[in-house]
């Protein structure tokens, strides 16, 4: 682990195999279930209840006491990263640094900003939404966390997530079906892609539940560079069914370099594939197809 703090990036090796790269482009999110200590976990939440003094590690360039007062005491205390300890043990978890490694590339910009989500519970379930400013596309620019630093069963809310929501704009018009909980024991961590859809989860039990959210961020152009399988063959690999696989093979290829030369010929050509065929779909590796539309009229509200 190489940890910079005067450029805020740190580098390692990355861990994440073909298949789990690809698991990740096709689901939008991973969970790691307490993978934080638990001192770290308590005294993250003594550190945001105020129980126990800051005691950053550095103070960045022309930052004052009353700023760093005032930005610990609100919704988003970001001063928690200078922390040593939060740095060493929740920033650079050994298994998120790997996972960043892989989807991010080399030199991983650390996060700038916490968002504190704190729920005293019992609560009502939140509404299912995708974030604010969240894009579709097959740019991986950045990967979002969600850390709970106490025990987090389904009683006490954890957030919802819809697998594979991340690749369009989510209408509204149905209750989306199949959410899994965040929930897990102190020290849980969720990984996601930006713009899956989420909620607050209803809550049963008494207590406060808190989470920290905040960002990872890419340097450096994206390759082909996380734990290669010798067996993985992206021309039959698994992408996803219709309407998903070309979004997902697009998010794919463009995380191994090749995201310009992405085209689909759509059908029954690659990435759709089933159990049953005599041999590998026809398109794989064409230049003449089409583009995923992944912004649909710019649903997004971004032009171009
Ligand atoms: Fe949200």
């Amino acid at each position: 682990m190489r940890f910079d703090r005067d450029t805020w990036t740190f580098d390692c090796e990355p861990t994440m195999t073909d298949s789990q790269v690809l698991a990740f482009c096709r689901d939008g999110c991973l969970l790691l279930r307490g993978v934080v200590p638990d001192e770290i976990n308590r005294r993250t939440c003594d550190w945001l209840d105020g129980a126990i003094p800051a005691d950053p590690g550095f103070v960045p360039d022309g930052m004052t006491q009353a700023e760093m007062d005032r930005i610990r005491g609100s919704h988003e205390p970001s001063t928690i990263f200078l922390e040593d300890w939060f740095i060493e043990h929740v920033l650079l978890n050994p298994q998120v640094a790997g996972i960043m490694r892989s989807l991010l590339g080399p030199v991983i910009g650390l996060p700038i900003l916490a968002s504190l989500h704190r729920v005293e519970c019992p609560a009502e379930a939140g509404n299912w939404h995708q974030d604010l400013d969240c894009v579709f596309g097959p740019e991986l620019h950045f990967v979002e966390v969600f850390y709970f630093p106490q025990d987090t069963p389904a009683e006490l809310g954890p957030t919802e997530i819809l697998p594979r929501s991340h690749l369009a704009r989510f209408d509204g018009a149905q209750q989306p079906q199949g959410g899994v909980l965040s929930d897990g024991p102190a020290g849980t961590i969720g990984i996601h892609h930006q713009s899956i859809l989420h909620r607050r989860g209803a809550s049963a039990a008494s207590g406060s539940r808190r989470m920290l959210k905040y960002n990872y961020w890419r340097t450096s152009p994206p390759r082909r560079d996380w734990r290669v399988e010798a067996d993985f063959d992206p021309r039959t690999a698994d992408y996803g069914g219709h309407l998903v696989g070309r979004y997902v093979a697009h998010l794919f290829a463009w995380l191994a370099g090749k995201g310009d030369e992405f085209r689909v010929i759509g059908g029954q050509g690659w990435p759709w594939r089933t159990e049953n065929q005599l041999r590998p779909s026809y398109g794989f590796g064409t230049t003449s197809g089409y583009l995923p539309d992944w912004r649909k009229g710019n649903a997004d509200g971004y032009a171009r």
